[in-house]
């Protein structure tokens, strides 16, 4: 990880002040980096250890951050990472042009794998999360969206970035087929797994630990799995207040919100539902080669559900 840092500090660098000011901006302010380590940790399983990992770890993680930029802007968030977000910060223009850089420059990095299954990877990867967040956007406000319409967003905006990092390390690797399946099924696990734990958390997290801040995806109209459950699970009244807390964006209530996510039970069948996508994962990567590396895949889906950041 230290050496994707180096290769990220390197590849930050461009002529126009503005661009390394905020790209510097919020890559400084860390985050988990769980992308980079995705691939890492394949190419661990895999025996894979030429210095092109480290460049395409730091790939993942700029296509990743360039989400982010665009997201925060889509979402109207305020708070990223401890910090306020670069949109709060620098503006929304600032943050929509130096994404693009991120992803663009993720492009030229790419290019020097060399490796035509590598670049369809990462641009069908690009392409999908992009649909993703435009999908999301058609369901906004629309509170009968239900399990499915739910899964297929967040697959396309989390899962697929998470599929793709895994993958690339049995590509890298060179694995048969059945290998780089397994990879990818694990990255897709993991990577759903993460994103419903994240809906959870907007209802039952602490700000200052995620780092950003609750409510958001309830000002937003976001129909997510809390809320879908929320919905079959409550009754007439309590159904009412969360259709009418999706369909107007309205944080007045959230109070009211989470107390019902919270008795009908629904916030413990999302973590649920996070879990059987965990034990997925662990499935998945118990068909790798067994060591330290793919030990540590299923430790980190197993510790996955128990995150608060
Ligand atoms: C945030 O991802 C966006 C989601 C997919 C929920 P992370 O939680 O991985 O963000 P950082 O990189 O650690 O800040
Ligand atoms: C994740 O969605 C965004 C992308 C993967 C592009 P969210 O909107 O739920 O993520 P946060 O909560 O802002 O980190
Ligand atoms: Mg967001
Ligand atoms: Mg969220």
């Amino acid at each position: 990880m230290a050496q994707v840092d180096l290769v990220i500090a390197d590849r930050l660098a461009s002529g126009v002040p503005l661009v390394g000011q905020v790209a510097q901006y919020i890559i400084s302010a860390g985050g988990k980096r769980l992308r980079p380590v995705l691939l890492l940790l394949t190419c661990g399983a895999l025996g894979y250890t030429s210095s092109q990992r480290f460049n395409l770890a730091a790939v993942v993680e700029f296509i990743h951050t360039a989400t982010l930029l665009h997201d925060d802007v889509v979402d109207e968030s305020t708070l990223r990472r401890g910090r306020p977000t670069a949109n709060e910060n620098f503006g929304n223009p600032a943050s929509v042009l130096v994404g693009d850089f991120l992803y663009s420059r993720a492009f030229q990095m790419m290019v020097q794998a060399n490796s035509m299954r590598v670049m369809q990877t990462l641009a069908d990867a690009t392409n999908v999360i992009a649909e993703g967040e435009v999908l999301q956007l058609m369901n906004m406000h629309d509170a009968s969206l239900d399990e499915e319409g739910y899964l297929r967003v967040i697959r396309s905006k989390t899962a697929k970035l998470f599929e793709a990092s895994a993958r690339l390390g049995a590509i890298l690797a060179g694995s048969t087929e059945a290998v780089e399946q397994a990879c990818a099924e694990y990255g897709q696990a993991l990577g759903t797994a993460f994103q419903v734990i994240d809906d959870v958390l907007d209802y039952d997290g602490n700000a200052s630990e995620m780092g950003k801040n609750l409510g958001d995806d309830l000002r937003e109209g976001k129909a997510t799995l809390p809320l879908i459950l929320a919905m079959q699970r409550g009754n007439e009244a309590q159904r009412q207040t969360v259709r009418e807390a999706i369909e107007t964006g309205s944080v007045e209530r959230l109070q009211e919100v989470v107390a019902i996510v919270r008795e009908t039970g629904a916030l413990t069948a999302t973590r649920q539902a996070a879990s059987a996508e965990a034990q997925r994962a662990i499935d998945a990567a118990g068909l790798l080669p067994h060591n330290v590396y793919s030990q540590a895949m299923v430790t980190l889906a197993a510790q996955l559900l128990e995150r608060r950041t």
